[in-house]
């Protein structure tokens, strides 16, 4: 099941968006574009659906309120809408619509509710709120109907959907020094602090049938490295990785994850995540820390390792070496470009002049990246 089309109203940065999406799509704008923000729609969805997440209420406030997230270009409407549609493929219809209305209250508590939730399974409208119910009891519209189990079970399959929603922006030194920082974990721990007990957490089988696939790709891609394993320390109990490394020595390559390099440590958790995924995986600029080399090797690693027919891989970029693959099609790009009224949301190759560049043979980072670059960017050079 994959996310195949997206509108939404006001959100952030966007006063509207209205696109299709394929099994695996690429990010491309400027800085504060809104490409993070876009990705946060699913996180969004994701804290509403998860028991943990504490539904509609709480992923509103985490981001700050209702007048955080509507968009400051927004005027008459002020209305928050996002809806998606969920489909086998990009080009089935969808068997799965998914449609939220947000307001906020003008008095009181000023809460967020709904303004309403809708749900279509196959073309059929299984849910129309609000209800006569909701209009009763206002209280009712504080919370969708998505993060309540005991009113959604003709919906679980969505609600699932939206569970299983993974973000990744591995920070390796988090990662590194998780136990002696001991900090704040985010609840999705989108910067990869609990990357070793998500590891710790799966069956024994599955985690040694991908430590090894991940394991060939590193033997590739990291000089010497030549052995990946998983390990518990017998004094704490706490999960690791640790690499052997060829070394003049025998037996002194062993290395455990505090000593990785950066590159290693975001190649493991991208590798991981990916074949983990089943649901959306949405990937913050994979190719940070990465050698050229394996980053042009990155587009076609997700198509490969995304298994047919399920999971979809959303990826934020600024990396002309990432998009040079010439597997990628001009429909697996989404081109951001701010304007004063919000930023406007293309797919690549229905701008004119972006299709005859590919047409004429040059890459989708050739044809599309120029586009990214703010206009008067050569005044920096003059800058003191
Ligand atoms: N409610 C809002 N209305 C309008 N703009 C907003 C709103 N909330 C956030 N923004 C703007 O969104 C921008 C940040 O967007 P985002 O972080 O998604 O950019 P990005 O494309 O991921 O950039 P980068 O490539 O630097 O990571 C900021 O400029 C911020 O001012
Ligand atoms: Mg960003």
């Amino acid at each position: 099941m994959i996310v195949s089309h997206l509108t939404v109203k006001n959100w952030r940065n966007f006063q509207h968006i209205d696109v299709d999406l394929r099994e695996r799509q690429f990010l491309v704008g400027p800085n504060a574009s809104g490409k993070s923000n876009l990705l946060d729609i699913f996180r969004f969805l994701r804290d509403i659906a998860r028991p943990e997440g504490g539904g509609l209420q709480k992923a509103v406030k985490n981001r700050g309120g209702i007048s955080k997230l509507r968009c400051l270009a927004a005027r008459r409407d002020p209305e928050i809408a996002i809806e998606v549609h969920l489909a086998s493929t990009a080009e089935a219809p969808p068997t799965w619509r998914y449609a939220l209305g947000l307001k906020q209250e003008t008095r009181g508590y000023r809460q967020p509710y709904l303004a309403y939730e809708h749900v279509w399974k196959d073309g059929v409208q299984i849910l129309n709120r609000p209800l006569p119910e909701d209009t009763h009891d206002h209280d009712r519209l504080t919370q969708t109907f998505l993060e309540q189990i005991n009113v959604n079970v003709e919906f679980r399959e969505l609600m699932r959907f939206f569970q299983d929603v993974t973000y990744l922006h591995l920070v390796p030194q988090l990662l590194r020094f998780a136990d002696t920082i001991q900090g704040r974990m985010l609840e999705d721990d989108p910067f990869g602090q609990g990357f070793l007990d998500r590891v710790a957490k799966t069956t024994e089988k599955t985690r040694k049938a991908r430590l090894t696939k991940i394991q060939q790709a590193l033997t590739i891609a990291v000089p010497q490295l030549q052995q990946l394993a998983f390990i518990r320390d017998e004094a704490t109990g706490r999960p690791h990785l640790q690499a052997r490394y060829s070394h003049w020595r025998p037996l002194a390559g062993w290395q455990r994850e505090e000593q990785f390099s950066d590159g290693t440590l975001r190649l493991l958790g991208l590798l991981w995540s990916l074949l983990e995924n089943d649901s959306l995986l949405l990937l913050e600029e994979p190719e940070l820390s990465l050698n050229n080399g394996i980053v042009s090797q990155i587009a076609s690693l997700i198509s490969r390792m995304q298994r047919p027919h399920r999971g979809q891989v959303l990826i934020s970029t600024h990396s002309e070496t990432l998009l040079t693959d010439q597997g990628i099609d001009g429909r697996e790009v989404l081109l951001f470009t701010p304007t004063e009224e919000g930023t406007q949301i293309t797919v690549a190759v229905d701008n004119a002049e972006v299709k005859t560049l590919l047409e004429s043979g040059l890459t989708v980072g050739e044809a599309v990246l120029p586009r990214t670059r703010p206009a008067d960017i050569g005044q920096l050079s003059l800058f003191k």
